[in-house]
């Protein structure tokens, strides 16, 4: 009777270290990301080294790797999706712009895209010492910067007072 209880006893302890040997190393959920989705079937634990795969939403740019690892009960980093720029007409008009070629006259450009303006009508870049690339804009996590295009009688006002 005694040595069957130890025994029983010794069997529940070697199975509960089983257990914890076994779910050494594991997961719980994956970290979630913004602007994707995880598109693995999802489980309540994950085995160490046993990944998921992420997908960014259409027109975001996946930076990093598509994969999330389990390793040794952490995930690895899971990657970005950066948003996409939207091209606003109304900062193009304020800035005197125009595009320069018809193809990027859409509705995303993505992250890391260049789109290039020209100056409108009678008008030039607003950075006079830098020419060539100062109408080319990167798209940057969402953000479009604008140059600048003034006419050119304001410029000459501008230039005035410095030679004096
Ligand atoms: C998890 O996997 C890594 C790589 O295969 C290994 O080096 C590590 O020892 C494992 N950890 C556990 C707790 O099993």
């Amino acid at each position: 009777m005694r040595l069957k209880n130890l025994t029983f006893i010794i069997i529940l302890i070697i199975s509960g270290e089983l257990y914890a040997e076994e779910s050494k190393g594991m997961c719980t959920s994956p970290p979630l990301i913004k602007h994707g989705v995880i598109i693995s079937s999802t489980v309540d634990t994950y085995e160490n080294g046993s990944s998921v795969e992420y997908r960014c939403f259409d027109h975001h740019f996946l930076e990093g790797s598509r994969e999330a690892y389990c390793l040794d009960g952490m995930w690895t980093t899971p990657p970005l999706c950066l948003e996409p720029c939207t091209l606003s007409f109304t900062e193009m008009e304020k800035n005197n712009l125009l595009l320069k070629w018809d193809f990027d006259n859409r509705p995303h450009i993505l992250h890391g895209e260049y789109i290039e303006f020209i100056c409108r009508g009678d008008t030039y870049p607003a950075e006079l010492y830098i020419t060539g690339s100062i109408l080319r804009m990167q798209c940057d996590r969402g953000q479009l910067k604008y140059p600048r295009c003034i006419p050119r009688q304001s410029t000459l006002s501008y230039q005035e007072p410095l030679r004096t």
